[in-house]
């Protein structure tokens, strides 16, 4: 695995920086640069100027123009980053900046970077919020998944990796403030991206068991508790829906249970996460196109697992249980058939109109099981339910239905900060209707419109009189990076690892 690159903060001026290449900014408009742009332009002869007056570069958010320096200063290569309009300019900004410029530099072969703070001058963001959002972008965007990659064969040039980003800040005072929130958004976006690379790694690698042993190994080293109830324990719990889901695959199904205690009288947070580590739909299979993806279907287990990892490191006050129901659905002679009738762990008889419809009920054991065993103040699930939120809302929002719109609210507000963003959609009692049965007591497919309302619905009855909100993840939880799904520029192909610095931010504001 490539090591990630090593980032630090030092006080001095960037254009004196000695690295493969400099990072300087500019605002979208400005005729003359000033700053350290200012400083590499006299430096180069106007060099920058002559870009803005030619109309070359505009300063348009995310828009990268490179310089050679030719001796003029002491690093050869200079990246001139758009920052955008000044009006609206944000930490998703500084974070898309930073995003590209990294990626920029190395795909000019650059090993060391040294950079301004996105925002922390002319921006004029906290200076920390800036740092920590430069190093977030920064090591998020140049994440690659890279776990079945042979290594460059010795006659191969070797694909070169950023080792060094060094961040300069001019004022000292403001670069001391700057070096624990750098160590932070370090922790928070090796979690993220550890997160990603358990959503990218292919089905047959990541069994329940695989999946249970991971979170173990995380708990150790993160310092939270982790627990396994095996396939007996779930028989002698009568987890009829995770065993249900499970029944077809020769991977038996897992619950993991993490805990971090919080502060005394802090609030307890139940999180829970769809585990369902390859979903083929079951005896309802699925069409052939793009079913490789549905490796992705435990995105929701493994963003808790990472929203943990981060709870535990900063030592949040809030008393955290996450669950992983994990369970592979597999067609096969021992998979449970559509109109079969399945006992969740709360006593509610479900009747199977789909076994592609399978998500639900490894959440509904989860939640009723966390609720009964836990009594938790509040309870939110994150799931990559269903294909309906991706028509709903593409791949830059995630979906979150509530049956209480103050967590709902607080949930938007965390996303908003973290760039990891969230739309409210309906939960009411209209919609229960979608998933009565003639049979049981729920059905767990509804009406033909409406699939994610409908999902949350089913949801929202294991919930019961506790606070709950229900993240749908399906469409953003991958991204092909083609235009139209791209806004986020941190999120490389594929696993975006999103839901781990929300639930991560949303558990900081926890009390
Ligand atoms: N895992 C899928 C949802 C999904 C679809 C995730 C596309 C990511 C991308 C889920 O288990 C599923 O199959 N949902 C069905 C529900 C239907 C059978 C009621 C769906 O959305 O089609
Ligand atoms: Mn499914
Ligand atoms: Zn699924």
């Amino acid at each position: 695995m490539v090591a990630p690159p090593t980032v630090s903060v030092v006080s001095g001026d960037v254009t004196k920086a000695k690295a493969d290449v400099i990072v300087v900014n500019l605002f979208q408009g400005v005729k003359k640069p000033g700053g350290a742009a200012g400083v590499v332009d006299a430096a180069l002869g106007g060099a920058i100027s002559d870009l803005l007056r030619l109309g070359d570069f505009k300063g348009k958010r995310k828009e990268a123009g490179v310089l050679m320096t030719n001796g003029k200063l002491p690093s050869p290569r200079v990246i001139v980053v758009g920052l955008g309009k000044q009006k609206g300019f944000d930490l998703d900004a500084v974070r898309e900046v930073s995003a590209r410029a990294a990626t920029v530099a190395r795909g000019r072969g650059c090993k060391t970077l040294a950079t301004v703070v996105h925002g922390a001058g002319i921006g004029r963001l906290d200076p920390a919020e800036a740092a920590y959002a430069t190093v977030e972008g920064a090591l998020l965007g140049l994440y690659r998944y890279r776990e079945y990659k042979s290594p460059p064969k010795d006659d191969d040039e070797p694909e070169k990796e950023i080792t060094d980003i060094r961040l300069v800040e001019q004022d000292a005072g403001k670069a001391r403030r700057m070096a624990k929130a750098v160590k932070e958004a370090e922790n928070v976006a090796s979690i993220t991206n550890d997160v990603r690379t358990l959503v990218n790694r292919p089905s047959m690698d990541k069994p329940p068991q695989a999946m249970a042993s991971t979170a173990v190994a995380w708990a150790k080293k993160y310092g939270f508790r982790a627990t396994v109830l095996e396939k007996a324990d779930l028989q002698r719990l009568k987890m009829g829906g995770l065993l249900g889901v499970g029944a077809g695959s020769v991977h038996p199904p897992r619950l993991v249970v993490l805990e971090k205690r919080g502060k005394k009288k802090a609030k307890k947070v139940l999180l829970v996460g769809k585990g369902i580590t390859f979903d083929s739909g079951g005896i309802s299979i699925k069409p052939a196109q793009g079913m490789d993806q549905m490796r992705h279907d435990m995105a929701g287990a493994a963003a808790v697992l990472g929203a943990m990892s981060v709870a535990a490191t900063e030592g949040l006050d809030a008393h955290v249980v996450a669950l992983m129901p994990l369970a592979e659905n597999m067609p096969s002679g021992s998979a449970i058939r559509p109109g079969d009738v399945l006992r969740s762990y709360d006593g509610t008889t479900i009747e199977v109109a789909n076994t592609d419809a399978e998500g639900r009920l490894v959440l509904a054991d989860a939640i009723g099981y966390g609720i009964k065993e836990f009594d938790p103040d509040l309870v939110i699930d994150i799931a990559t339910l269903t294909g309906a939120v991706k028509v709903a809302l593409g791949a830059i929002m995630t979906g979150v239905f509530a049956n209480d719109d103050k967590l709902a609210k607080r949930l938007i507000e965390a996303g908003a900060a973290v760039g990891d963003d969230v739309w409210q959609l309906p939960y009411n009692k209209e919609y229960a209707s979608h998933v009565k049965s003639d049979v049981a007591d729920l059905r767990n497919t509804g009406v033909n419109w409406g699939g994610s309302v409908t999902a949350a619905a089913f949801l929202g009855h294991f919930a019961k009189k506790k606070k709950w909100a229900h993240l749908d993840i399906a469409g953003t939880c991958w991204t092909e990076r083609t235009t139209g799904d791209l806004k986020q520029e941190w999120h490389a192909k594929g696993a975006t690892g999103v839901g781990v610095r929300l639930l991560a931010q949303y558990l900081r504001m926890v009390k």
